[in-house]
């Protein structure tokens, strides 16, 4: 392609698209233009119904007016702050009510825009406190085979995600993983936590015996992995994660990206076991997905070991432009408030035996291999087609938006539902049926 070609407004080419099959998209585009609600809208005027939050962030639903107007309000009244050497107020007031609905003595909390960088920030936290305590020999981390924890060189060393790990090199050194939590023959079809598992957690034991326990930084988990396919952890599983932990001195790092903000119908995941960890990462709902914002919050022992040494010198050399960006403090105040006005996480564990039982109705359907439903989220693994492993669920996908008005998140042959917590039991009917016709078409004949 020539220059002029590649400058044309309407080339689709130009955009290369994260986490995206470029070509196929391309030859036949899923083109988005507006969202209202529980709907995304097309050009051709259709109404999706959007089955996953987007990427499990829009909580309140699409357009809510009253996070639009408090966005709207920022980007007249202060458009950026520095980040560095100064302050806005919406940061503040932000971070009083994130410590206020935090667990614990997860007090404060640091700013940045992603996921991925909220992680990265946590281990990099996790070094630095320890550093200052003066057990800089602890600079191992171990995460979780089938865990996601984003895309930067710490989240994908601590990530279990071969595909995404494959050609970036050796990454972060020193990373181990704990075994996946899931196994389906043991498994399959629980509803909420499997009964079976809780032994997995004993792993952490074994391999801290063969790294020795004083040279590891911390651990990483979702609580629910969320983009291998919704994995509840076994009952059991996270508090002794926790003990096991607390024994050693080790920081237990939630990354909450997805389960906080309401998905598991709390503020945060560690509030449904009642785990307070040392670290949680969250991003997504903080803003109900509307402006970019993620942070880590951190309890009051990492922050206040900080907190010592020269006045004029930051106590954490790390940071970013956007961190606490005016637009998106803004957008997380509102979208919290709304979440509490509305009732969202109350309507959540309302409305998570409905989601649950509605979806099993699927467990008869052509080649559905499991269903694991927990909070307002619910992972369903298809047997692959002959063609191979992720076609069918790719067809799915396509089919889902072209023929059917509805948007699902896939992952290989699992289909992940987790609508906005204002789903009402006929948007839950709706995904269901939806979802049946789509199997039932694309069974294996
Ligand atoms: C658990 C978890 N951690 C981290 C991330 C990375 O977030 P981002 O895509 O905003 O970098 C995600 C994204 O889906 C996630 O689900």
């Amino acid at each position: 392609m020539n220059k002029n070609q590649a400058a044309h407004p309407n080339s689709l080419a130009p955009y290369w698209m994260p986490f995206t099959a470029n070509r196929a998209f391309k030859k036949r585009p899923r083109m988005i233009v507006g969202a209202e609600g529980m709907h995304y809208l097309t050009a051709d005027g259709r109404r999706v119904i959007d089955a996953t939050s987007g990427l499990y962030c829009v909580n309140a639903g699409h357009g809510h007016p009253r996070i639009v107007a408090a966005i709207r309000k920022a980007a007249g009244t202060l458009d950026y702050a520095p980040a560095f050497q100064f302050g806005h107020p919406d940061a503040f007031a932000l971070s009083s009510r994130l410590a206020i609905m935090a667990p614990g003595n997860l007090d404060h909390v640091f700013y940045a825009s992603s996921g991925s960088e909220a992680i990265d920030t946590a281990l990099k936290i996790a070094l630095s406190y320890h550093r200052r305590r003066g057990e800089g020999q602890r600079t191992r981390f171990i995460g979780r085979e089938r865990g996601y924890h984003g895309v930067g060189f710490g989240g994908i060393s601590v990530g279990g995600m071969g595909p995404n790990r494959k050609v970036f090199g050796s990454m972060l050194g020193g990373v181990d993983h704990l075994p996946t939590t899931y196994v389906r023959d043991e498994q399959a079809f629980s509803i909420g936590q499997p009964e079976w598992g809780e032994h997995l957690a004993d792993e952490l034991e074994r391999i801290l015996n063969l790294h020795d326990p004083s040279n590891i930084a911390g651990i990483v988990v979702e609580p629910v992995a969320g983009s291998t396919g919704c994995l509840p952890p076994p009952k059991g599983y996270l508090e002794k994660l926790r003990e096991i932990t607390h024994r050693h001195d080790l920081l237990l790092i939630f990354d909450e990206v997805i389960t906080a903000f309401g998905r598991l119908g709390h503020a945060f995941a560690s509030d449904k076991w009642g785990i307070v960890p040392d670290m949680i990462a969250f991003a997504k709902g903080v803003t109900n997905g509307a402006v970019p914002l993620s942070g880590v919050m951190v309890s009051a022992a990492i922050y206040e070991t900080h907190m010592e040494g020269p006045e004029h010198l930051p106590e954490l050399f790390h940071g970013f432009t956007y961190s606490g960006h005016p637009l998106a403090t803004a957008a997380a105040l509102a979208a919290i408030q709304v979440y509490e006005d509305e009732g969202l996480f109350q309507r959540a564990r309302e409305n998570e035996p409905l989601l649950a039982e509605t979806l099993m109705t699927l467990k008869e359907a052509p080649g559905v291999l499991d269903i694991r439903p927990i909070g307002m989220m619910c992972g369903i693994d298809l047997a692959p087609s002959k063609e191979g492993v992720g076609v069918r669920g790719f067809e799915i996908m396509e089919r889902a938006f072209h023929d059917h008005d509805l948007y699902i998140r896939v992952g290989g042959d699992t289909l992940i539902v987790a609508p906005p917590l204002i789903a009402t039991p006929c948007h839950i009917a709706q995904i269901r049926d939806k979802l049946a016709e789509l199997i039932h078409r694309t069974a294996a004949s």
